[in-house]
């Protein structure tokens, strides 16, 4: 055999590199266009800066031998891994191809995870998971399920470290969908499915029927279950949400998001003035209020269908990044529940983690009353809200627009939850109940002896919310530092938050707290 010259290498290297990036090959790549998805390397391109890419364990192989497996080739072993930037800032990633034995995950392709994932840990730099896969890689047996087992040990290191962002862009089907769930935010895409068990396997234990879509399509995982974070139309769309999420986001727990140098304005904005209705039982859209503080109006909410009465996102106020948690009067007139308080808790969790300040507005009547709310443990899930509120240590500012009754306004980061700054508006009612359950009680014999009942209960209801529904009481007694003009806040928000900026608090050393689950 003739000796090879460098040209020849070259020519080898060049031409399996091209084999590799083809994946399963060029007919596999044309069916998952053709089902609205794009490859692998394709959504690489789409989530990176331009030549930005590095690849990591490209010849990387599967060592399975058996069922037909032995030397059956497996290009990247079906995950391409490496790093890249994103606007500027590096991240590692995984993206799985569903062309090579259907993104299946054996040992290799979970070592090579695995591998970005400690990437990530080493280099304080954001994890992106793009999943499109068959799950566990059938053939290679319990190997696959030891790969899966590193994968999820891998996201419970970096969690609270770095930030996990996942992608849905194909099945992500069994155990599988465990990794994302084990992240921070997982956006799903309307072309992909995520279950623990699929309908053949459901039709066959219980005896229903579904369609995969009604299970684990985006809009059941985000309305109903509250697993997915974002909904994306299609890959495109599904990366872009991605970038915009990190780019309020810090590299790592030891970074401050970063602070945008923006032509934003800090004024006043009238428009505040007039967004709460006169009547205090109309509702309106608390989105109204945090366009008005948040820089250009710019807001990303984070599970808009999820507990509509409860809305989380991410905004900016002179350039900072915020976390946003209100109430929303639109919805159940902006109740807490169950699932509202799963929603809160663990966006601020994860706000904290991430030395992202907390912004709360609070407009709530209370807990939500009644047997199932009791039953499926609205005291447990309720103090996951208290819970997370009183371990954060980020800067908290809190603001009341309107009812903030009992233990709910307690909740929604009261000043005795350590809020750095409360401020309420003219219209806000910080009371421990409702004026007019308050006075039928506080005035029970008063109202049944009154002749006409109902002005008797008309004017003791008025009497009491002069007392104690204003926020004066609550500015007497320090649980609100200022009561603001509305159309102040976003000023005076602004203010608390670059002064807070240089907050530490320092909490007693312990393994961990035990959180409410
Ligand atoms: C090996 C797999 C595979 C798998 C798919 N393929 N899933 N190979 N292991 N898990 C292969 C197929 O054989 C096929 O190969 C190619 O990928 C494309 O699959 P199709 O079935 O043709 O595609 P589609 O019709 O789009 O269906 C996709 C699918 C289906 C819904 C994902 O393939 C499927 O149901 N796969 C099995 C899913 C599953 O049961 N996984 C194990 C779950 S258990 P060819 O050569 O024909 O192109 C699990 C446990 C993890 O994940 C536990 C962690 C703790």
């Amino acid at each position: 055999m003739a000796t090879q010259t460098h040209l020849d290498r070259l020519t080898e290297l060049r031409d399996k590199k091209a084999e590799i990036r083809l994946g399963g090959g060029q007919d596999k790549i044309d069916k998952q266009h053709a089902g609205g998805k794009l490859s692998a390397r394709e959504r690489i391109d789409t989530l990176l800066d331009k030549n930005s890419f590095q690849e990591f364990s490209m010849f990387a192989q599967h060592r399975c031998t058996y069922f037909g497996m032995a030397g059956k080739p497996a290009p990247a072993d079906g995950v391409i891994t490496g790093v890249g930037k994103i606007d500027g800032r590096y991240v590692h990633f995984a993206s799985q191809d569903f062309t090579v034995f259907g993104g299946s995950a054996g040992e290799i392709h979970c070592d090579k995870v695995v591998e970005a994932m400690q990437n990530s840990l080493k280099t304080g730099t954001p994890f992106v998971f793009m999943n499109d896969s068959g799950g566990a890689r059938i053939q290679e047996g319990i190997d696959s399920l030891s790969g899966y087992a590193k994968v999820f040990y891998a996201n419970v290191e970096l969690s609270g470290v770095v930030p996990q962002i996942s992608l849905i862009m194909g099945p992500c089907a069994g155990g599988a969908a465990y990794s994302p769930a084990l992240t921070d935010f997982i956006i799903q895409t309307r072309q992909a499915q995520m279950f623990i068990t699929g309908p053949s396997v459901i039709k066959q234990v219980t005896g229903e029927v579904v369609t995969p879509e009604e299970l684990g399509g985006a809009e059941a995982q985000m309305h109903y279950s509250g697993v997915v974070h974002f909904v994306a139309d299609d890959d495109e769309h599904a990366v872009g949400i991605c970038k915009r999420l990190l780019s309020f986001l810090p590299n790592n727990n030891l970074e401050d998001a970063p602070l945008l140098p923006g032509e934003y304005s800090i004024g006043e904005v009238p428009g505040l003035n007039t967004v709460i209705p006169e009547d205090p039982r109309s509702p309106y859209d608390v989105r109204d209020v945090i366009k008005g503080v948040v820089d250009f109006a710019d807001f990303m909410e984070v599970q808009e269908t999820y507990a509509e009465n409860m809305v989380v996102g991410f905004g900016r106020v002179a350039g900072r990044s915020v976390g946003i948690i209100a109430n929303q009067p639109k919805v159940f007139a902006g109740v807490l529940d169950i699932n509202s308080s799963d929603k809160a808790a663990r966006f601020i969790r994860f706000c904290n983690a991430f030395n992202i300040p907390l912004l709360t507005f609070v407009d709530t009547p209370g807990f939500l009353p009644g047997v199932s709310q009791e039953q499926g443990g609205i005291i447990r899930h309720g103090a996951k809200v208290l819970f997370a509120y009183s371990a954060a240590t980020v800067p908290k500012v809190s603001v009341i627009l309107r009812k903030a009754y009992g233990g709910a306004y307690v909740a929604m980061c009261a000043r005795d939850l350590g809020a750095d700054r409360v401020f309420a508006w003219p219209t806000a009612e910080i009371a421990v109940m409702g004026a007019d359950g308050a006075a039928e009680i506080v005035f029970k014999r008063e109202i049944e002896a009154a002749e006409d009942r109902a002005e008797a209960r008309a004017k003791f209801t008025e009497t009491y919310r002069n007392t104690f529904s204003t926020p004066y009481v609550a500015g007497s007694r320090r649980m609100v530092d200022d009561i603001l003009e509305p159309s102040h806040t976003r000023i005076a928000v602004a203010q608390a938050l670059e002064v807070l900026s240089a907050k530490r608090e320092l909490r007693p050393a312990k393994k961990h707290g035990l959180m409410p689950m």
